[in-house]
């Protein structure tokens, strides 16, 4: 619990079990963009897909929770020395009790211990309140190929 008596976001890693509420969570973040002509494919990620990226080791999750509840989840790899991440997606209804930013430090945690020099995330359509959310937590903004990302170095560890 935080002093205002409001419940601090947990973050777990998510196991093969959890690949359902992983992929609940993840589709339900993205609904709101279920009306544009091009849907993000997380709109429809499935438990199945999960399973598969995590039994397959393409990527893996965890999860966010308020007070037990999943709220929130994030996808990563690690290749190299860099470590992506995406699709990551709040509960609307959570939304702004700093539940994204307990998920990127944790993914940027995860980054650490795996001695990545890179953190990056594709901006979803280089949306601008995306990529203003990215810069105010440190990261640079980066077009490419028609596609925007966000990325971060991280100093080398001691
Ligand atoms: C982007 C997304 C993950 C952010 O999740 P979130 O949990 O709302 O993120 P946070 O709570 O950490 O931060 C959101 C804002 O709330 C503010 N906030 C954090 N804790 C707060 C609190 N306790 N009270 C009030 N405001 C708070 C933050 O300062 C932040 O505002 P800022 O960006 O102007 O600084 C979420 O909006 C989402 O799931 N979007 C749909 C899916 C998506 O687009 N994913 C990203 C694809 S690249």
């Amino acid at each position: 619990m935080t002093q205002r008596g409001i419940p601090r976001p947990r973050v777990r890693i998510a196991r093969l079990r959890h690949a359902p509420v992983v992929a609940r969570v993840i589709r339900a973040s993205f609904a709101e963009y279920l009306d544009a002509a091009k849907k993000p494919v997380s709109a429809r990620l499935s438990a199945r897909q999960v399973r598969l990226h995590i039994r397959t080791g393409k990527k893996r999750y965890a999860l966010a929770y308020l007070a037990s509840r999943p709220v929130g989840a994030v996808g990563y790899r690690v290749k190299g020395r860099r470590l992506t991440f995406g699709p990551v997606g709040v509960l609307p209804r959570r939304r702004k009790a700093g539940v994204g930013a307990a998920l990127i430090a944790w993914v940027e945690r995860r980054a650490r211990v795996r001695r990545c020099r890179e953190i990056r995330a594709e901006v979803l359509w280089g949306l601008a309140h995306l990529k203003e959310y990215y810069r105010k937590r440190g990261y640079r903004i980066v077009e490419k190929n028609e596609r925007t990302y966000a990325v971060k170095r991280l100093a080398p560890q001691g």
